[in-house]
């Protein structure tokens, strides 16, 4: 995983990773106050990598993680 900033601007840095591993290694624990996302949603859209067709308890598995 990639975990140098892909933009950097005076305090605000961007990361252009993979979520889960990114914030499980950049974040320390209860440091973040609110998360404002657009996830995949699972109804089939043709992404470029990620394959939105998950099985549906995979997928709220999955989503549940992503928002611990
Ligand atoms: C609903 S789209 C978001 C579209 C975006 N809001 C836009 O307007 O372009 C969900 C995106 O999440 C990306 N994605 C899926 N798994 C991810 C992960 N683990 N980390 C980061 N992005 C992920 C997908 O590739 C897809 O581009």
């Amino acid at each position: 995983v990639n975990l140098a900033p892909y933009v950097s601007v005076d305090s605000v840095q961007l990361y252009l990773t993979d979520c889960m591993e990114g914030m499980g290694k950049l974040l320390p624990d209860s440091s973040v106050s609110v998360v404002v996302t657009s996830p995949p949603y699972n109804i089939g859209v043709r992404y470029t990598t990620y394959a939105d067709t998950k099985p549906r308890g995979e997928y709220l598995a999955w989503i549940e993680d992503v928002g611990r």
